[in-house]
């Protein structure tokens, strides 16, 4: 065995299993090649490889990259990680020159830049598929401008907003999803390479021509910090397992609006399931995983999180539990995010009963405090009056909208008159005219705006 050096045993199967990443880490195969081939490059430089050598490096690991593609290369345990696997794998094809390929380089740095470069693509990844369910939202949104429904808080009824105004919040908060990986995915870019173990090397490779190579923005300023440093990926984490809370909290909006009791939502029958014994039933099983998965998303930030807090530097094996966790959240949020836009597309949303919860004439009870606000009554007295208004038609089971002349006269002077002119649906959603808010004439620019930022 190639690294028995100091070793005059073999490592025991149990550990050989216990210890190995080569099950999971290998999809940072294609980072790693890159790396080392960048690496390699620089040795030139640094005249410990001679060009000739790099060539054959270079081309022994291209042929190692393809063969890995094509489903030919058998990954081995007893080699540990993605690292030795390939290390291991040149120096078979090529001969004693691949030996000289890990000059001035540590796995710790290596498994930091291979980890930092995959990152970078998932972000790219996650914000494509952010940009899609935005532009699904945004579609269905448009498809459904005049669909007048209540807003709540609570869960109870509060006042009028529109469907789009509604799903325009979740593309709002998918972009501020959006910034924090863009911004992460800027952190992150920087190279490790060239840290070695953790106190860098005597053999001194330009780190900034590496670093280009691979695309890095700069090189890191600190080789200790570098090899310990696990930031961008909790960052990640942290951003990914927020876009679940968004997502979760999107799901049960729809859980909601598709049961009987709100019926003002139609999921797509290809998006939902039947009941096993039930033969009515339509569940919403996307929405309910997606809830689910997103307790998943904060284990694997946690997890990380965890790993991380009670360890000296430098490097520790304990890192190598960064990995799984990293990967499972990527692949469930572009899942995630993938199968949530298919389901928004699919949506049918139910005009009438929208309509019919939101002509709920107590949702312009607010309205009515403002018009006595405008009338010179102090607010807090406002709301009183009008809270009083409720308490009685409550008792008398009528709508707000249906109290009598004489009880409005009672209440205040200034509501002795037709108020009909306050509970006009359509008039109060129109009135909620200010940035931000869901007078339809606001949704629209809402929209326009939107329509434009997601068709760049
Ligand atoms: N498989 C290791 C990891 O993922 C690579 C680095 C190993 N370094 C070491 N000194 N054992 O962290």
């Amino acid at each position: 065995m190639m690294w028995k050096g100091r070793f005059s045993e073999q490592t025991a199967e149990l550990v050989v299993k216990y210890t190995e990443s080569i099950s999971y880490d290998r999809r940072l195969y294609a980072y790693d090649i890159a790396g080392s081939i960048a690496h390699a490059r620089a040795q030139v430089g640094a005249g410990t490889l001679s060009p000739d050598e790099f060539e054959l490096i270079e081309a022994g690991l291209l042929s190692i990259k393809e063969s890995i593609e094509a489903g030919e290369f058998t990954w081995s345990k007893e080699l540990e990680d993605v690292h030795m696997n390939i290390e291991s794998e040149l120096t078979k094809r090529i001969g004693p020159v691949g030996a000289k390929l890990h000059a001035a380089r540590s796995r710790n740095d290596q498994v930091a830049t291979d980890t930092r470069l995959y990152t970078r693509e998932a972000c790219e990844v996650i914000l494509d598929e952010i940009r899609n369910l935005q532009t699904a939202l945004v579609e269905k949104a448009t498809e459904y401008q005049d669909v007048v429904m209540p807003g709540y808080t609570h869960l109870q009824r509060g006042q009028p907003v529109s469907m789009a105004h509604h799903l325009l919040a979740y593309v709002e908060m998918l972009d501020r999803d959006a910034q924090r990986l863009e911004q992460a995915k800027t952190r992150l870019n920087v190279s490790p390479l060239g840290s070695g173990a953790l106190a860098g090397s005597t053999i001194c490779l330009d780190r900034e021509q590496v670093a280009h190579e691979l695309g890095f923005d700069s090189v890191s300023q600190n080789s200790m910090d570098a090899i310990a440093d696990r930031d961008y990926i909790l960052e990640v984490l942290f951003d990914i397992s927020l876009i679940g809370a968004h997502l979760s909290r999107l799901s049960e909006d729809l859980i909601l609006w598709s049961s009987a009791e709100f019926g003002f939502v139609v999921l797509a029958d290809a998006h939902t399931t039947g009941s096993s014994l039930m033969p009515q039933k339509k569940n919403p099983d996307i929405a309910e995983i997606t809830r689910g998965k997103t307790g998943r998303l904060y284990g694997s930030l946690i997890s990380v999180l965890t790993a991380v807090k009670g360890l000296p530097l430098t490097y520790n094996r304990d890192l190598q539990e960064d990995k799984e966790p990293l990967f499972d959240a990527v692949d469930t949020i572009v899942m995630a995010l993938a199968v949530n836009a298919e389901q928004m597309r699919g949506m049918t949303v139910m005009k009438e009963r929208c309509l019919i919860a939101a002509s709920d004439s107590m949702l312009l009870a607010t309205d009515l405090a403002d018009y006595l606000v405008r009338e010179g009554v102090a607010f807090r007295d406002a709301h009183e009056i009008v809270g009083s208004a409720v308490a009685i038609a409550i008792e008398q089971g009528v709508e707000l909208s249906s109290l009598p002349q004489s009880t409005w006269a009672e209440l205040h002077p200034v509501l002795d008159r037709d108020l009909s002119f306050i509970f006009n649906l359509k008039a109060a959603l129109e009135a909620r005219d200010n940035p931000g808010a869901p007078a339809p004439k606001q949704v629209a620019i809402q929209l326009a705006r939107w329509q434009e930022v997601l068709s760049e």
